[in-house]
């Protein structure tokens, strides 16, 4: 298969983005060569996410429609990579017959491997999940990106184990990256010209390395990422907020190039909730941390993920997501309606109880909610003067380009000469509920 063309196809969080950018360099130093045209290819990779039962409905459909490809182009060979491949190894290679080969989160150096004996006509699954890979030796391939904001991730597994959540199942043991080679990865971007990194991992904040001067937290990483240049804009996903620290704050305020917005996962606004979620905090603690955030860096922005309608979910406790959202005052928001995950806690003890319409009509509150605090927080801003990194041309108009503010608020305003990775003070002339318009200060 060598000098084959592959195309690479992702789903799910940007952990998952990220590790395509290493399948694609692995497979690159095996000698396969990546196209951006899926006709083109002689073999497919789709990079999958098992998060919400939904997730999985779109990558089925999406593997059948890939597979009717195969009547055109009978020697291509399809791969399912990522969350599902554990999951769903027998029913998808066997019983369904959609891909050749499976390969789980934690086994992407085999692929070279597995692709050869697919290419023999043997049906080959790695899905064993590790202990200590972080792929911190790979050096990825940048895909689709605009050559100024890339990931890095940082740590890989998560052994949180809130009860809905199927990541520990999917992604193993949580493990962190050496230190030195996010360091030196983080240098060489910005060489290259990238002027905003972001550490991923599903729980940053319990990020741990052991170096030759000692052992580093998240903390100590932070501030030797943020040190490498001013110039370098620093952001970080996911905090969990019982491990979000004063020392995290403090750092943050010592480096004006950590970003001033910060993703804060509260799940539900009600304290029985969250303990039957195994989130280990209480509305109270999770008040207090935002009330840290706001004395730390009151221009910082925070955003949250919600879920909708988890067992038994009374419509009181539901109010208090509400009421914990209007107090909170999110910048923005990701909601969902709970979906059982197989094999979780959650499925195995508690009854998926609250109606379809009933999490339908919470989830639709809830974003109604959010689209009104969103829209406040953007005119607060409208007559403000923000540091902007250019990013692309504006989606709408070949006049306008888009980048991002610290808070990481989505800002476009006349194209001018500017161009990607220039830094622009630009003045907030009107807002929607999802963008800010301005012009050059
Ligand atoms: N159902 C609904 N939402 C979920 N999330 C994780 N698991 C589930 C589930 N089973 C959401 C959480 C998490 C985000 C990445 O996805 O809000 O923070
Ligand atoms: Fe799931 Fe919790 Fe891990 Fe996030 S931190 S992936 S919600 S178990």
């Amino acid at each position: 298969m060598e000098g084959k063309k592959i195309y690479i196809e992702t789903y799910g969080c940007q952990m998952n983005f990220s590790d395509s950018e290493i399948i694609v360099s692995v497979m690159k130093d095996a000698d396969y060569s990546f196209t951006n045209e899926m006709k083109d290819a002689d073999l497919i990779f789709v990079n999958t996410c098992s998060i919400r039962e939904h997730a999985e409905q779109r990558v089925r459909k999406r593997l059948s429609e890939l597979n009717s490809l195969r009547k055109k182009k009978p020697h291509l060979l399809i791969g399912l990579l990522g969350c599902m491949a554990e999951r769903l190894k027998d029913q998808l290679l066997h019983e369904e017959k959609a891909v050749d080969f499976i390969a789980g989160p934690d086994a992407y150096r085999n692929l070279p491997a597995l692709v050869d004996l697919a290419g023999e006509g043997q049906k080959v699954t790695d899905v064993i999940l590790s202990d200590y890979e972080t792929y911190a030796d790979i050096n990825p391939v940048r895909l689709g990106g605009n050559g100024v904001s890339a990931f890095i991730s940082i740590m890989r597994g998560c052994e949180n184990y809130c009860a809905y959540c199927v990541v520990p199942y999917t992604r193993g043991k949580e493990r962190s990256r050496d230190s030195e080679t996010i360091i030196h990865e983080a240098k060489e971007l910005f060489e290259k010209g990238y002027r905003e990194i972001t550490l991923l991992g599903q729980n940053v904040n319990s990020y741990k390395s052991v170096t030759p001067d000692g052992e580093i937290d998240f903390t100590g990483l932070l501030e030797k990422v943020a040190d490498i240049d001013p110039l370098l804009r620093i952001r970080f996903a996911t905090s969990h907020p019982k491990d979000l620290s004063d020392r995290l704050l403090m750092v943050m305020v010592k480096y004006p190039n950590i970003c001033r917005s910060i993703h804060l996962p509260v799940q539900s606004g009600n304290t029985r909730i969250l303990e039957k979620m195994n989130r280990k905090y209480t509305r109270e603690w999770y008040m207090n941390r935002l009330t840290a955030i706001r004395n730390f860096l009151p221009e910082c922005a925070i955003s949250t993920d919600i879920i909708c309608g988890f067992s038994s979910e009374t419509v009181e406790e539901h109010h208090d997501t509400l009421s914990l959202m209007e107090w909170a005052k999110f910048d923005y928001a990701y909601m969902f309606k709970y979906s059982e995950r197989p094999d979780t806690f959650a499925e195995k003890k508690y009854p998926d109880d609250i109606a379809e319409e009933t999490k339908t009509k919470r989830l639709q509150e809830v974003i109604a909610l959010q689209q009104k605090l969103s829209l406040e927080s953007n005119k607060k801003d409208v007559g403000k003067i923000f540091e902007v990194l250019v990013e692309r041309e504006s989606r709408r108009s070949k006049d306008f380009v888009s980048g991002r503010n610290s808070q990481n608020k989505m800002i476009i305003f006349p194209r001018k000469d500017f161009v990607a990775g220039d830094y622009v003070q630009v003045k907030i002339l009107r807002c929607t509920a999802a963008t800010l318009i301005g012009e050059a200060d």
